[in-house]
């Protein structure tokens, strides 16, 4: 992607014609084959919109910036301007691989117990309900900063999908309705996002038209001036009056200071592959190379797959990494994390060593606490390949499914909840149950401990899996199982994405399950002592993989409209 910039002058008939094409929704795909671009996205529209951008040359970057616009239109339960999110890279002209950090940051005016009551407990609906748990949004300047580095075509046409699904509308889909459905009870409590997403009191439902008109005029402001009026300008004016009048700490000077990072990606090797992934303030990487690291010691494919040996080294493996994420991580600009030990072959021995198919490992004994939890599967990913073999994988949040609920009304946009990605208190989960410890305790401008685990797998130097997945704390689980299922047991990359799933993080001390496990290999794990809890559904994994025949793209069939495209 040399940085050559088009700057093409797509006449207004052809970007009418483009732009049409959008609005007509068919069955999503969950799988295919091409030759010379895929994308895989959770929404259907949004992969059109890539897919569009790829048959107008533009490369895998201005695909993903045009896809992140896109989702914040037509999946606003976790597509967003608001929120914040990682971008792993593969640049084909440098052969590098990078990390875009644009997670959100805490206030200048938070402090360590900035969700402590006065009795010493921590007050849940301030850090996931109240303005007080909106991070300052990374999302809007981390996409320009990709494109600016890497894209090729006009930003401004780019965006202009983005406005028209806002402007014009769309025919609401069934993982909408569903999210809604689920979320109604928060977001009828806001008058502003009642107004955006409820008919009267009742929610948008499937087939129903979804027209956003103030999103898309904060959208027609960035086409006009970039990420500045965001951070500087008209947007952020009004974005801090509306926090302020909630409650909330951000001011101007929060938007004014928050930048994107540019990061070293992580890396580790696994048999014949190396891996990058996502670093600090994401925990997604190191966890991830560190189980892979792990379980490098045990013959996997001998053991089958989803097979109660499989299950168990694999959970035992996890309640390692998971402490270890506990204990040790958090934003490297402020805090000290031993990464070289934590992803080192060494390190990973000594680990392997206590574990074996003879006796379950203590959960206690490694964590120390007890725990509760409280799932939330929020979050969303997609990945993008283009001819040039240029590859992103993104992961981008809100937090919680429609962050904390809250829409700034002039504005159209929600607002994330990602300072209860914090530890409030040492020992204290969030809620995907993670336990932080000081390393991850409010600061001013610190970055919250993420879970979100773009990566990408490389083959002979090329990039073969790209791959990622929404979920909290069970994203890194659901990408290790795909790279697992495609490396060790063979799987398409169709097969590795709609496998059967399951979790553990050592606290709360459950295997989580998804439906479908043998009803053998479940009464086998529960004679050997594991705790068997049923979930709803664990990840959605939009992945490709590409070789030298060409593409394969699965989008995740968890969800009902996610999609794979390719040309
Ligand atoms: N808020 C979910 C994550 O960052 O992992």
């Amino acid at each position: 992607m040399i940085k050559h910039r088009l700057n093409l002058v797509i006449s207004l008939s052809l970007l009418g014609i483009f732009l049409t094409a959008i609005q007509v929704s068919s069955a999503p795909l969950f799988y295919i084959k091409a030759k010379k671009g895929m994308v895989s996205t959770q929404d259907h529209y949004a992969s059109k919109v890539g897919l569009d951008v790829l048959k107008k040359g533009g490369n895998a970057v201005d695909a993903a910036y045009a896809i992140g616009y896109a989702l914040a239109v037509t999946h606003p339960q976790a597509g967003n301007l608001g929120g914040g999110g990682f971008m792993v890279l593969y640049d084909a002209n440098s052969d590098k691989t990078v990390a875009l950090d644009y997670r959100e940051k805490a206030p200048l005016a938070a402090h360590k117990d900035l969700f402590l009551l006065e009795n010493g407990k921590v007050s849940k609906t301030k850090s996931r309900f109240s303005a007080l748990s909106v991070g300052v949004p990374g999302t809007v300047l981390g996409l320009e900063t990709a494109h600016q580095r890497y894209g090729r075509l006009d930003r401004k046409v780019l965006l202009d999908y983005a406005i028209k699904l806002a402007e014009k509308g769309f025919v609401v889909q069934d993982d909408l309705e569903i999210a809604l459905k689920r979320y109604k009870v928060n977001l009828e409590k806001h008058e502003e996002t009642k107004a955006v997403f409820f008919k009267g009191n009742n929610i948008y439902k499937t087939g129903d038209m979804l027209k956003q008109p103030a999103l898309a005029k904060t959208l027609k402001r960035i086409k006009k001036h970039g990420s500045k009026d965001f951070y500087h300008g008209k947007i952020a004016k009004q974005l801090v009056r509306y926090i302020k009048s909630k409650g909330g700490i951000i001011t101007k000077d929060d938007l004014q200071k928050y930048q994107p990072v540019w990061r070293d990606v992580v890396t580790g090797k696994y048999k014949n592959l190396r891996i990058a992934s996502m670093p600090p303030p994401s925990s997604g990487g190191i966890a991830l190379i560190q189980s892979l690291n792990i379980l490098s010691h045990f013959d996997i494919r001998a053991m089958g797959h989803n097979s109660a040996e499989t299950m168990h080294i694999m959970s035992d493996t996890l309640k390692y990494v998971y402490s270890d994420r506990a204990r040790y991580l958090g934003d490297t600009d402020f805090v000290d994390v031993p990464t070289k030990k934590l992803i080192s072959k060494q390190y990973a021995e000594t680990i392997a060593n206590k574990i074996s198919t003879q006796n379950i490992v203590n959960s206690d004994d490694v964590f120390q606490g007890a725990i509760s939890i409280k799932e939330s599967t929020d979050t969303t990913h997609f990945v993008v390949v283009d001819k040039d073999g240029n590859s992103v994988s993104n992961t981008y949040t809100l937090n919680f499914t429609f962050g904390n609920g809250m829409l700034a009304p002039k504005l159209g946009f929600l607002l994330n909840n990602e300072m209860d990605d914090f530890s409030a208190k040492p020992g204290v989960p969030n809620a995907y149950g993670l336990i932080g410890n000081e390393q991850n305790s409010i600061e001013p401008e610190k970055r919250m401990l993420s879970s979100m685990t773009p990566t990408i797998v490389f083959k002979n130097n090329k990039p073969f899996i790209i791959t990622g997945s929404p979920g909290g704390s069970q994203i890194i689980t659901t990408v290790l199982q795909v790279i697992l299922n495609v490396v060790d047991h063979d799987m398409t990359i169709r097969d590795a994405v709609s496998a059967k799933r399951f979790h553990h993080q050592g606290k709360p001390d459950y295997l989580f399950v998804e439906k479908g496990f043998s009803k053998e290999t479940i009464k086998e794990l529960k004679e050997k002592g594991f705790l068997i809890k049923e979930a709803g559904s664990i990840g959605s994994a939009q992945s490709i993989t590409r070789d030298d025949e060409g593409m394969l793209g699965a989008a995740d069939p968890r969800k009902k409209n996610a999609s794979a495209l390719g040309l």
